[in-house]
């Protein structure tokens, strides 16, 4: 994908990460998926539920969300499992909403958010026991 196309990707997205949005959509959210955190995918509750039990993750494990978006499904499955996260993504606003998230869940040390494009992960090989994403290759 050329870069420009990466650019109107993170504007797309950084509009619908905005807490105004984000809040009008949770409601319908709930009611399809079952989740909460404000999900941009089709990625249910419960399969982010089975994904949780083929993972088997440990509390020191740490858990990589690439595309997360404003965390889904990675700050789940860290407040599930109790492990540590990072999630990252394009935008911004997307960031901003995950970090708000792991904070009101009281899990803001274990998580780590991060600005990045997937084609460039600032991480070294072997960083994660985990990596995860949902609906980004489409
Ligand atoms: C359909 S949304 C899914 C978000 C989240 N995983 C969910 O299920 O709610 C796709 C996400 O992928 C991100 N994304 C798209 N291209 C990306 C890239 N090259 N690098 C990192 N993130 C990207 C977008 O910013 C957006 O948040």
């Amino acid at each position: 994908m050329p870069i420009r196309e990466e650019a109107e990707m993170a504007g797309i997205y950084n509009r619908r990460f905005r807490s105004e949005v984000q809040d009008a959509g949770h409601v319908a959210e709930h009611e399809a998926t079952g989740s909460d955190y404000g999900a941009n995918g089709y990625l249910t509750k419960a399969q982010a539920d089975e994904l949780l039990a083929h993972l088997g993750l440990q509390t020191d494990d740490l858990l990589l969300d690439i595309g997360s978006g404003a965390g889904w499904p990675g700050l789940y499955l860290a407040h599930r499992s109790g492990c540590r996260v990072v999630v990252s993504d394009l935008t911004v606003a997307g960031m901003a909403q995950a970090r708000r998230r792991a904070t009101d869940d009281g899990m803001r040390t274990r998580t780590t958010s991060v600005v990045a494009s997937a084609r460039h992960l600032p991480f070294r090989p072997d960083s994660f026991d985990a990596i995860v994403h949902a609906d980004v290759l489409c």
